[in-house]
């Protein structure tokens, strides 16, 4: 199942916000439609969004639209991921947007075996390998940064199993990631994110594997809750990866001088559609926070496993 594909002028997203008790479409054809797509997070991780943010553009060129226009209002979506400005900017130099976004969507497979490739070098047989929100198949095109490592070494014939942080709020790691690995039969376990360190306290992780939003000057910037894995992960004496393709990857910026996307409170007030806390109370809702270079093990890419700049 692919988290998205390009059919006779439409996009067609894989509906995230209800996997996965059901698996449905959402048909978009119009450039507005994949903006409110990766708003409402129908499409998300870093490299699905800049797929579909360049897709977007597509259909914003196949209706004549004004393409400046489009391009602002596409990278206002949600501002963390850099993938999204990277794949906007790739179409608006292009002479050929459809071909364009083509090849990034081929290219996006291709990258993500190759991050395996590398990534499964790192995974020893017996590990149990801690992931954070989802960094799969669902975040991408196919195949997964983070899961692709964890593929890749499931496919090598690594005995190994995997633990996922449920992700609160949005449970990225309960509802998505621990469905793709039920998908490959690569045992799984579900835990609450402050479970984390006490697992890794215990012993019973080897190492972590997470993906990233965006790699920048000092560390990396990825789903809340990641930064408190690899605190307890440096406590522990835990090797703590980040898998990340290049398009993530940003030369310019210090990872805290980027925006760090404030989502709903109402994701922090319930559950599930039913409210836990009383609905006057203040939330701060950050979805994402900045993991420092000297807490990251290594950076596994398509061209192999780089020191964090
Ligand atoms: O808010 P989300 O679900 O878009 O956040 C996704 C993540 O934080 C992923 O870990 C990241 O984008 C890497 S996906 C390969």
């Amino acid at each position: 199942m692919k988290t998205m594909y390009w059919k006779d002028d439409l996009l067609y997203l894989l509906d995230q916000t209800i996997l996965p008790h059901e698996t449905e479409y959402l048909v978009c054809g119009s450039y507005q439609d994949v903006i409110t797509a990766i708003k409402t997070m129908v499409v998300r991780g870093a490299p699905a969004i800049g797929v579909a943010a360049a897709f977007g553009m597509v259909l914003a060129y196949l209706a004549d639209e004004d393409m400046e226009k489009a391009a602002q209002e596409m990278k206002d979506a949600r501002p963390t991921a850099v993938n999204l400005f990277w794949a906007v900017d790739r179409i608006m130099a292009s002479d050929d947007p459809l071909k364009e976004a083509l090849l990034m969507y081929e290219e996006d497979m291709d990258t993500n075996r190759s991050m395996g490739r590398h990534g499964a070098e790192v995974i020893d047989d017996g590990d149990t390998i801690l992931t954070h929100c989802n960094a799969g198949a669902l975040a991408c095109v196919d195949y997964g940064t983070a899961l692709g490592v964890i593929r890749a070494a499931n496919a090598e014939g690594k005995n190994i199993s995997v633990v996922c942080d449920e992700t609160r709020p949005v449970l990225q790691g309960a509802r998505l990631s621990v469905w793709e690995m039920q998908q490959e039969n690569i045992p799984v376990k579900l835990i609450v994110d402050g479970a984390a360190g006490r697992l890794m306290q215990e012993g019973a992780i080897n190492k972590v594997v997470i993906g990233a939003d965006r790699v920048a000057k000092g560390g990396v910037a990825n789903k809340i809750g990641s930064l408190m894995v690899a605190l307890a992960a440096k406590r522990f004496n835990v090797p703590f990866y980040v898998a990340a393709p290049k398009s993530t990857f940003d030369y310019e910026n210090s990872i805290y001088d980027i925006e760090i996307e404030e989502r709903d409170p109402v994701e922090v007030l319930g559950f599930a559609g039913c409210f836990a806390a009383p609905l006057t109370t203040e939330v701060r809702n950050p979805s994402f926070d900045v993991v420092p270079s000297d807490l990251i093990t290594g950076i596994i890419t398509e061209d192999g496993i780089l020191e964090p700049f």
